[in-house]
């Protein structure tokens, strides 16, 4: 009898339970005798032993609801190795728990900080294989994280939606896009969307560049300018500050993020009226699209051969249009970011789009 855990950490992301499916389906097909146990609200599950057996009965209809039927929550790396508040080791706790399950292996879903704790999980002896996910797409060994696509579906039909309101009224629009410290999605919901400017944080912008690209769309006769904001964009004269300045600017900022204060330096610099729309958490919310479906079925299905195979301390990755492993401990602590120089930045710019720089 084969004994899997099971948990999803960090931000949540369309295609988590479709993942899951394709793990367990996978495992079940096989023939192999097999139990599942779901470890509740990510890690904290495992270190509190909060947990449930599954049956094939929670893995039915899975394939295109949103979310996850375990439940995430953040359990941040940098305090991992702190006592809780009533001093409860929590790797320790973790690797209690695992033991007194009798797993055979752990099946972690998460994005980079919960790839860094499951690179540690399996330092410490446990059999641990991950799934990539998150609508950032920034986790490093794999060309895509599934729930990214869904994501990006989402952020361009809200700039679908502005385009034509942005239209009528001849004003410009910044839609302000997910992505933490990475550009990934504005830059695909950005020219999926036509947006006529995309400012990414790998490409600090000037503010004065991105009036010069309005002026010329007002010269030429646009009624309206689309500006595509990823949350993280920094301007040229933030990133030249050092960490501790700019975290003293941080600290005094009276913006609710940097999509007000570009609206306002516009509204100052050249008198357009500007309006921001920020779609949030809508991001990582509702169905997996088509792509995602299929996408985190496969790596679900690799995921699944790969624990039949006994081979672990890997997390299942895209590489070249394949789908193949990737030590954990090459993966853990290291971010994907944009290429400034990537063909698909000197396409856009060919295409007009203007990056502020
Ligand atoms: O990592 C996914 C993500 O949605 C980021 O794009 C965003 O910066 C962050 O999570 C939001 O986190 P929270 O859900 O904790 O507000």
């Amino acid at each position: 009898m084969m004994r899997i855990g099971m948990l999803t950490s960090g931000g949540d992301c369309q295609a988590l339970n479709a993942a899951m499916r394709g793990v367990v389906k996978c495992i079940a097909h096989s023939g192999v005798e097999v139990e599942f146990y779901g470890f509740k609200n990510g890690y904290k599950g495992l270190i509190y032993g909060d947990f449930r057996m599954l049956t094939s009965k929670d893995f039915s209809g899975i394939l295109t609801k949103g979310g996850t039927i375990l439940g995430s929550s953040r359990t941040p790396f940098k305090t991992i190795r702190e006592p809780d508040e009533n001093g409860l080791d929590k790797v320790e706790a973790m690797k209690q728990n695992y033991y007194k399950l009798q797993l055979d292996c752990l099946v972690v879903l998460g994005g980079n900080g919960s790839q860094k704790t499951a690179n540690l999980l399996s330092e410490e002896g446990l059999n641990v294989v991950s799934l990539p996910k998150t609508i950032d797409n920034d986790l490093w060994g794999t060309d895509m994280t599934f729930g990214f696509q869904s994501a990006v579906d989402v952020a361009t039909g809200v700039i679908d939606n502005i385009h034509t309101t942005a239209d009528s009224h001849g004003r410009v629009f910044i839609i302000e896009v997910m992505g933490h410290k990475v550009g990934w999605l504005t830059l695909n919901a950005g020219l999926a969307g036509g947006a006529d400017v995309i400012l990414i944080p790998e490409i600090p912008y000037d503010i004065g560049k991105i009036c010069d690209a309005i002026k010329a769309r007002d010269e030429r006769g646009s009624r309206f300018t689309i500006i595509a904001v990823a949350e993280g964009a920094i301007s040229k004269k933030d990133a030249k500050l050092s960490k501790k300045e700019y975290k003293e600017k941080m600290a005094n900022y009276k913006y609710p993020s940097v999509s007000y204060e570009i609206a306002e330096a516009i509204q100052k610099n050249i008198g357009h009226e500007v309006r921001v729309t920020v779609p949030g958490h809508m991001q990582r919310g509702g169905a997996p699209d088509p792509y995602d479906r299929v996408f985190a079925s496969r790596l679900g299905a690799e995921a699944g051969q790969l624990i039949l195979n006994k081979e672990y301390g890997y997390m299942v990755a895209y590489k070249n249009r394949e789908i193949v492993k990737v030590p954990l401990s090459e993966i853990a602590g290291k971010l994907k970011y944009v290429s400034p120089d990537a063909s698909i930045i000197k396409e856009a710019k060919m295409l007009g789009v203007c990056f502020g720089d």
